[in-house]
């Protein structure tokens, strides 16, 4: 048990990172730095890890944690989740506000403005101020119970602000989103790893919530902008719209700044015309402005048609969408042989950008949209992204004669090599690794930043010295068969590496000065540590955190080089395709090759000895095993338990099956210890795993 003063201290704690959370994403104004908050917060956790009859699910150190669920559960909404009537123009406004004032037989009342936020309804129940519940809209009357996955959303509140007072039990709905900045860095991230991108940060919000693992959806950052009261219980509630929304804030909902309250629709338009300007500048989507009026009585008052309310109206921006014609259907291939396709268009503005080209994704989207080129097409810009064909305009392409059918082409467009199709895979590969377009790509991120990190190496100087930026179209990425082999000053990584000041110095726009930089730059390359240079291969779906993974578990290119597709999914964080990938990366001479020319050329491909050998080189006594842990420990949170068995090659999963090999049990166990003894399960106390990871029998 906690003493008195433990128990106190955790609970300042506690109701002081409460604050600060409310503090910094509510009210956007933090009064302590973040090395500070971070302070308070490792106290917090270690005070909860030596004291777990302290533990409480509402503590702020408790938002991820919880193990994947094996689906979502369904949950009714007291009250429906409705949807909103749409205004495209300034008279549609006016029309539903004087149906409005008809109603309510007045044409004095106050009507509130916020934006229309681009991502997804969500209702949060709260019961005696903590989050009990959050469920997706599904279908209005019926959505998923994703409350794990909510619970890792910072901006949502699992405690209620003290010393306001709250209802019982209350639901406040809100719109859950994918900030601009964080989509941006996770699309980044995942390109640089060779995964696909997510199309707009809408789709990856809704995949995000989705998910059945909280931890990713903890890794996403969302955020969220809560917009209404669903309902309260035993407590008088704000007669407003506006002055909930004002409590609300004060509870610690984070409501949006930009709410405003007007009584002339001539002020609602100058809002919605200010909103159309700006709204590229913030950091979320939005598709519109909402109007709502303001007094709950005459809310009550006007009612619903059908599935919308007469109190409210959503004013939609303009369309982020264009129709143009499809020139032609371009391919990049990117640097582990992908072919993409993309459309080439006549170029269109589509709101207050030019665009020129889109993405294609595939073949298998091209042909289910069924578009051809020279259909007119439907083109969007949906946030930072690239812009994406739709689908064809059918109304314009009604009466035209239409071109055949999209076939990716059966030989690579930068090299005439075999293109072939993996089982299940919906990307088309260039089956040569010498390939230029492959090389291209494959050396631009091998000086990335994030790899070896070779300033004033840019993508120009790079197709330069390929000899290629005669025939390659930086802009489209497009590269052309008739490379100019006789002009490379270098064919491929390991190249880089014999670079002369006198070769870099009589290429466009390089003087003497910037070529000895560089000539530096590379050089101080070849001691980069081992994740980035691992991450730097181009290996399919290793990014820089797998990367990590590798370099811990086996310490040097060489040894990774040989691990056999067991050895790679044993290591934890590793699954099947990852490992597949890495395998068959290195099963290409090709790829060995490149690899041992980079050790002749004094790149260190190995971590200094007595890098983190505990875990590189340690014992791995529970290589090849899997746990589960259950009931309550001694010596280990469960977390903890949970990393000592991987550091030393274990997996742990939640729960029992014929595979387990040890089911560690610790007080309290639950149902888990009685599937261990059905299934035959051998069953460790905590001393039992200490004793096993130090390599005594039990
Ligand atoms: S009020 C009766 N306010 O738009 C419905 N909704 O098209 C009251 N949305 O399902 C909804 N921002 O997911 C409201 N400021 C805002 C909103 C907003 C986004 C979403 C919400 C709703 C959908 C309706």
């Amino acid at each position: 048990m906690a003493d008195a003063a433990t128990t106190q201290r955790v609970s300042e704690l506690r109701e002081q990172l409460h604050r600060h959370n409310y503090l910094y994403h509510v009210l956007d104004a933090p009064v302590i730095t973040d090395a500070e908050y971070d302070a308070l917060f490792r106290e917090l956790q270690t005070l909860e890890e030596a004291n777990p009859d302290l533990a409480d699910p509402g503590s702020p150190t408790q938002r991820v944690g919880a193990a994947p669920a094996p689906q979502f559960d369904e949950v009714a909404h007291p009250v429906p989740m409705l949807s909103l009537g749409n205004a495209f123009d300034e008279e549609e406004l006016a029309a539903w506000r004087r149906r409005a004032a008809g109603m309510l037989e007045r044409d004095d009342f106050a009507m509130v403005c916020e934006p229309k936020i681009d991502g997804l309804a969500i209702a949060l129940t709260y019961e005696s101020g903590r989050l009990a519940r959050a469920a997706t809209r599904g279908d209005g009357v019926r959505g998923e119970d994703v409350t794990l996955n909510v619970r890792t959303i910072k901006s949502v509140p699992l405690v209620l602000q003290a010393g306001v007072p709250a209802p019982l039990r209350m639901e406040v709905r809100g719109e859950v989103y994918f900030p601009r900045d964080a989509f941006r860095r996770m699309n980044e991230e995942r390109e640089y790893a060779g995964e696909s991108l997510f199309a707009n940060p809408r789709n990856a919000a809704a995949g995000s919530l989705r998910q059945l693992d909280p931890r990713i959806t903890a890794s996403r950052q969302l955020a969220i902008w809560v917009y209404q009261l669903g309902w309260a219980e035993d407590a008088e509630t704000p007669p407003t719209h506006w002055e909930t929304m004002q409590w609300l804030r004060e509870l610690g909902f984070r409501v949006n700044p930009e709410i405003a309250r007007f009584e002339s629709t001539d002020d609602i338009a100058a809002y919605y015309e200010r909103w159309v300007r700006e709204r590229d500048d913030k950091n979320y989507q939005t598709d519109g402005v909402v109007v709502k009026i303001d007094r709950l009585d005459y809310q009550r008052h006007l009612g619903f048609v059908g599935r919308e309310p007469r109190w409210a109206i959503a004013w939609k921006f303009p369309a982020e969408r264009a129709v143009t014609r499809l020139l032609s259907i371009g391919i990049n291939v990117g640097r582990t042989g992908a072919l993409n396709p993309y459309a080439i268009l006549e170029p269109v503005q589509v709101s207050g950008v030019t665009v020129k080209q889109a993405t294609l994704h595939n073949e298998d989207d091209i042909r289910r949209k069924d578009i051809r080129v020279g259909d007119y097409v439907v083109v969007e810009r949906a946030g930072e992204v690239i812009p994406q064909v739709v689908g064809p305009d059918e109304e314009r392409n009604k009466n035209r004669e239409r071109g055949p059918q999209f076939e990716m082409p059966a030989l690579c467009p930068a090299c005439n090599s075999e293109v072939v199709r993996d089982e299940g895979a919906a990307a088309h590969r260039c089956v040569n690794t010498a390939c230029p377009a492959q090389r291209f790509e494959r050396i631009r991120h091998f000086v990335s930043q994030a790899a070896m990190d070779i300033e004033g190496l840019g993508e120009k100087l790079v197709a330069q010295l390929l000899g290629s930026h005669l025939a390659c179209d930086l802009e489209t990425r497009q590269t052309y068969p008739h490379l100019t082999e006789e002009l490379a000053t270098i064919r491929d990584l390991p190249d880089i590496y014999g670079l002369t000041v006198e070769q870099l110095a009589a290429m466009e726009r390089m003087g003497e000065k910037s070529a000895e930089n560089l000539v530096r730059a590379i050089e101080a390359s070849k001691q980069r540590p081992l994740p980035p240079v691992i991450s730097g291969l181009g290996i399919m779906h290793v990014g820089g955190e797998t990367a990590e993974l590798l370099a811990r578990r086996f310490g040097s290119v060489d040894r990774l080089m040989d691990a056999t597709q067991e050895e790679l999914e044993a290591v934890p964080g590793i699954g099947p395709i990852v490992a597949a990938g890495i395998a068959s990366h290195f099963a290409n001479e090709g790829n060995r090759s490149i690899v041992r020319r980079l050790g002749e050329a004094g790149v260190a491909l190995a971590a200094p000895e007595g890098w983190d050998a505990a875990q590189a080189d340690g014992p791995m006594p529970f290589e090849g095993m899997r746990f589960v842990v259950t009931g309550r420990l001694e010596g280990f949170t469960r977390s903890q338990a949970e990393s000592f068995i991987k550091e030393r090659g274990g997996q742990v999963s939640g729960s029992v099956s014929k595979k387990t090999s040890y089911v560690v049990v610790g007080e309290e166990p639950g149902s888990k210890r009685d599937d261990a003894e059905r299934l035959g399960v051998a069953i460790l106390s905590e001393d039992e795993l200490t004793a096993l990871a130090e390599g005594s029998s039990c």
